[in-house]
This record gives C-alpha cells, sequence and structure tokens, in this order.
C-alpha cells in the first residue's frame, strides 16, 4: 500500500474479530511508531501492549462514554509519555500515536484512539475524578513517571472501513501566494 492508500483506507474502527494479532505483527507496527519525530529527538512516547481481556474490560470501564469499545478489542496499547524526557510529551505521543494507527493500517489492522488524558470518568459528574485516575486506581499497569495520553484499540475489522466521505475543506487551508 502506498502513504496515500494508507491514510485513504484508515478510519476508526470499534469492532474487532476474534483474530488476535500476532505479537510480531504489534512489534512490527511499533517498531515504526518509534521512529516517530519527537522534540528534540528525545522520543518520550512509551508504549503499554494490554491483550489480557480481563485488564482490557477494566481499561473499557475508565469513562463512561467512548471507552467501552475496549471490551472485546483483542489488543490496547496504552500510549504514555516519560514526563520528565520532554516537556513536550503530550504532543511527541499524539504523533505516535498517529503513526501507530497508519501502521497499522498497513498491516491490515483496524484502530482506535481512546483518549485518557483530561477527560472524566463520568461525563456528567466530574467530582468523579478523571478516567487516569480511575485507570491508576483500578489497573497499576503505568510505570512512576509515565502520563497517559490514550489508549489505542488494535484488531482485525469485522467489517470493512467505510471510506471517507468527500468534504468541502477549502476553508481550512489559507495559501499566501506572492501577488
Ligand atoms: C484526540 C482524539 C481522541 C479520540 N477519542 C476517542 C474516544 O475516546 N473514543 C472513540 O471511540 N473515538 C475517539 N477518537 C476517534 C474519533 O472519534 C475519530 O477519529 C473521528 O470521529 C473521525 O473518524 P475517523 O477516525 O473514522 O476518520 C478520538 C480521536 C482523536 C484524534
Amino acid at each position: 500500500m502506498t502513504l496515500q492508500e494508507i491514510v485513504a483506507a484508515r478510519r476508526s474502527c470499534r469492532r474487532f474479530t476474534d483474530q488476535q494479532p500476532s505479537r510480531e505483527v504489534i512489534e512490527q507496527i511499533l517498531a515504526e511508531a518509534l521512529t516517530a519525530p519527537s522534540s528534540k529527538n528525545t522520543r518520550s512516547t512509551r508504549y503499554i501492549v494490554v491483550t489480557d481481556p480481563a485488564k482490557l474490560k477494566i481499561m473499557s470501564q475508565m469513562r463512561d462514554y467512548g471507552s467501552a469499545l475496549l471490551s472485546g478489542t483483542p489488543v490496547g496499547i496504552i500510549v504514555c509519555g516519560d514526563t520528565q524526557a520532554s516537556d513536550l510529551w503530550e504532543v511527541n505521543c499524539a504523533i505516535s500515536t498517529t503513526i501507530l494507527q497508519l501502521a497499522a493500517e498497513e498491516h491490515g489492522l483496524g484502530s482506535c484512539w481512546v483518549h485518557i488524558k483530561d477527560r472524566p470518568h463520568l461525563k456528567d459528574d466530574p467530582s468523579a475524578g478523571t478516567a487516569e485516575q480511575w485507570l491508576t486506581e483500578n489497573l497499576p499497569i503505568i510505570p512512576e513517571g509515565w502520563s497517559p495520553l490514550c489508549v489505542v484499540a488494535v484488531g482485525y475489522p469485522e467489517v470493512p472501513a467505510k471510506p471517507h466521505a468527500p468534504k468541502d475543506d477549502s476553508d481550512k487551508v489559507l495559501w499566501i501566494d506572492q501577488m
């Protein structure tokens, strides 16, 4: 697949088959994500690969909206930043996650970004704390000094993704040409 084909094909995938991606293919995707550009080449992004269905089920409960898909997902990759390694660890994580999703697509896998950072555990009750706090209390697997940005759900898509609908994005790009 060309990059153009990969970019065109990538859609968020929230339903997966029971087929478990091999460790080899996940390692290949992570190797590609680890080449991501990073501020001052700090390479501050860290990954926690979760394949245990019981732990994925706990992760699915970190928010009361938008994270349920993690239950039944074959692989959940928690994308974290080493907060000491870079002041721009969040930005570095976001770039790494994008590359990870494109690499997954190249290998025939679907993926979906499930956000953690600054998201509430309960949408309508800020007093219930954040998704990150809930996860730290209920699933203490994130090493000290690593802060999570998101989880990427990864697996083989249950149904082929619909292509992006054509849109008029002319208001999103500004050209400054010489007059
Ligand atoms: C920063 C960010 C946070 C997201 N958080 C979630 C999420 O928590 N749950 C979810 O199901 N999808 C999440 N998504 C996926 C978006 O909903 C999805 O990318 C968007 O609707 C566009 O659809 P597409 O990915 O199929 O092009 C997130 C995407 C991004 C980039």
